[in-house]
């Protein structure tokens, strides 16, 4: 079920591959209203996910929506080196324009609360497709702005699952556990879309091929992402379609079965950095721990196969 009418959303970002495809699934959806989109360093450095966020919103001809930056590096750690599987530019090589407008000179955290504070509260969702680093400035530095927000959906964590960078570690949490820990201990309503989920979400050559034949631009913007995202070691599946399952819970929460775990954060200077725990002490968070995998692929084809027939190619 889609919701009724489109959702206030801020995409707090990283792009990322998966988040590109994430954001133009976001932007060819007509049940987003997005506000903005705040960057933040984490798949490489916060430079270039700001110029990419600008780049992905200028081929979808969307220069009206404004982009932020924020965090440059963790709250209180030194920041990860840029992820290879990204590729130089952080999203693979792909062709896409220079960003047709600067971003904003204010910083994406200030911009936030503002914005929080001049809607009706719980009218704005967070979608947030990278380190928490952003979101947990908001809580801790204006508190009561961050009590507005309607709902936080972040791609994040393992439960059951091992990690994507440490044995348990996912690498959002771990690139910055405190920020985590900030966020998961809030009290914010969070639905957490953790690798439980995210893997059981993976393109097969079949759908790339028939989103690269669509006349949509979407849809065959987001085949060349898949096709720099696949497998090296079968080239059969793609990696995790991660980030995109944060936009498919927020359009179709019934593709994902949903518990309510009292997590705790790792925030130790081992490889269990970020490492969720259950734990009774610990803070009630809505956990993604299932999806039905082909009803997300077909939910995300839909949406890109219903956006605009014109886009821009630089
Ligand atoms: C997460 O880490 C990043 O590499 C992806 O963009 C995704 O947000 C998956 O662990
Ligand atoms: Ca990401």
């Amino acid at each position: 079920m889609t919701p009724a009418k489109p959702r206030l959303t801020v995409i707090d970002t990283d792009p990322g591959i998966d988040d590109a495809i994430g954001i133009l699934m976001a932007l060819a959806s007509p049940d987003f209203t997005i506000a903005g989109i705040m960057t933040v360093a984490g798949n490489i450095g916060l430079e270039t996910t700001t110029r990419n966020a600008g780049r992905l919103l200028a081929f979808a001809g969307r220069g009206d929506i404004p982009v932020f930056q924020g965090a440059a590096a963790p709250l209180s750690r030194v920041g990860p080196e840029p992820l290879n599987l990204h590729g130089e530019d952080g999203i693979g090589g792909v062709a896409l324009p220079d960003p047709a407008r600067l971003p904003e000179s204010q910083h994406a955290v200030e911009w936030l609360a503002d914005f929080l504070l001049g809607e009706p509260a719980g009218t704005v969702d967070v979608l947030a497709l990278g380190p928490l680093t952003n979101l947990a400035r908001l809580v801790l530095e204006q508190p009561e702005a961050a009590r507005r927000i309607g709902r936080i959906i972040a791609m994040g964590g393992a439960i059951h699952e091992h990690g994507n960078v440490g044995p348990c570690s996912e690498f959002n949490l771990w690139a910055d556990p405190e920020a985590a820990a900030v966020v998961v201990e809030s009290g914010l309503p969070l639905v957490l879309i953790p690798l439980d989920v995210t893997r059981r979400v993976r393109a097969t050559r079949d759908f790339v091929e028939t989103l690269a034949a669509s006349e949509k631009p979407m849809a065959s913007m987001v085949a060349s992402l898949i096709e720099s995202y696949f497998e090296a070691a079968t080239n059969r599946e793609s990696r995790p379609l991660h980030d995109p399952c944060v936009m498919l819970y927020a359009l179709a929460p019934e593709l994902f079965r949903i518990e309510e775990l009292r997590l705790c954060v790792d925030t130790g200077g081992s490889d269990a950095a970020g490492a969720l725990a259950i734990d009774p002490e610990g803070s009630p968070v809505q956990v993604a721990l299932g999806v039905d995998g082909s009803g997300a692929l077909h939910l995300l084809a839909r949406c890109l196969s219903a956006g605009s027939t014109s886009a821009s190619i630089g």
